[in-house]
């Protein structure tokens, strides 16, 4: 089977990155509380929303519960690498790469689709996002899931390697922050509620973007472990997809919390 199609979506998938940054690090992208937020600033400019009441605005474009939307969006991610295992003929489940691609790739979206979204309390996610995520995660599974069943070949020692094992435990350890992130999240609001409070605990300590830290440092974990450009791909594109909008995080919370500590970083502690 050729690998070049992984070696070009590669590279597709670093441009994407590299321009979602430039789009994003002066403009958040647009929903949760940046959508909230813009919707403030145009009132203020109109001179409305002077007394605008406590409980947030309807969103204004077309929207899905956000329940509905993490699942919807996130499906394809797993779905897409189990239909290639599935249809890879004759079968191919026994190597490292596939098992690679089930155990830590597929576990991190199944978990984001049949788990994350049915305890997250958000505010409404827009369709048209909805449909920009859908897309990335058919390529992006289609990239992780073709590259590790048809392409990947490992030494029968690979899990003896330091890669393999460093980068494993860095998978792990990211994975729990961010599910551990998450959840602190989901317990600053009561049923209901949609305001915003200040994160509190874990790596909240240190940064306000605690959940995509962990986040970024699990596909840097698979793309060690795994020694693959795709998986190094992925994981360059989340740093320029979700680290812009931990310094948006940041920059909202210090702008609507007075008391919102000083010392806290955007995305990696003690440093940024
Ligand atoms: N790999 C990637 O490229 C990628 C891209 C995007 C997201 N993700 C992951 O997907 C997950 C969700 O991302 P996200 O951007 O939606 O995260 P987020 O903006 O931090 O929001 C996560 C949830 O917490 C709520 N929340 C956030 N800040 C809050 C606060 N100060 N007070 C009360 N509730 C608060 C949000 O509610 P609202 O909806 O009402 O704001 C939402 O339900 C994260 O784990 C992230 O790492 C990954």
């Amino acid at each position: 089977m050729h690998c070049w199609p992984s070696l070009v979506l590669s590279a597709l998938l670093v441009a994407l990155g590299l321009l979602l940054l430039w789009l994003h690090l002066h403009r958040p992208v647009c929903y949760g509380k940046h959508e909230l937020q813009q919707r403030h600033d145009e009132e203020r400019k109109d001179g409305a929303g002077a007394d605008r009441a406590e409980k947030p605005p309807p969103p204004r474009r077309a929207c899905l519960p956000a329940r509905y939307a993490w699942f919807l969006q996130e499906l394809p991610a797993l779905l897409v690498p189990a239909l290639l295992l599935a249809l890879r003929s004759p079968p191919r489940l026994a190597p490292l790469g596939c098992r690679l691609l089930v155990g830590m790739f597929c576990g991190h979206y199944f978990h984001r689709t049949f788990i994350y979204p049915f305890l997250i309390r958000g505010r409404p996610f827009p369709l048209k996002l909805l449909v920009s995520g859908v897309l990335f995660c058919i390529f992006n599974g289609f990239l992780q899931g073709y590259h590790m069943i048809y392409c990947a070949e490992y030494p029968d020692d690979w899990c003896n390697d330091i890669r393999f094992t460093s980068g494993t435990v860095l998978f792990l350890f990211g994975m729990g922050i961010n599910i551990h992130s998450d959840s602190l999240l989901r317990q600053l609001r009561k049923p209901g509620e949609q305001t915003y409070k200040i994160p509190q605990g874990g790596l909240f300590a240190y940064v306000s973007g605690a959940n995509y830290f962990g986040e970024i440092l699990e596909w840097f974990g698979y793309a060690i472990a795994t020694w693959s450009l795709p998986a190094l791909s992925f994981a360059l594109f989340t740093l320029c997809c979700i680290g812009p909008r931990a310094y948006h995080h940041h920059r909202y919370y210090l702008r609507k919390f007075t008391s919102y500590p000083r010392s806290r970083k955007a995305l990696i502690p003690f440093i940024f």
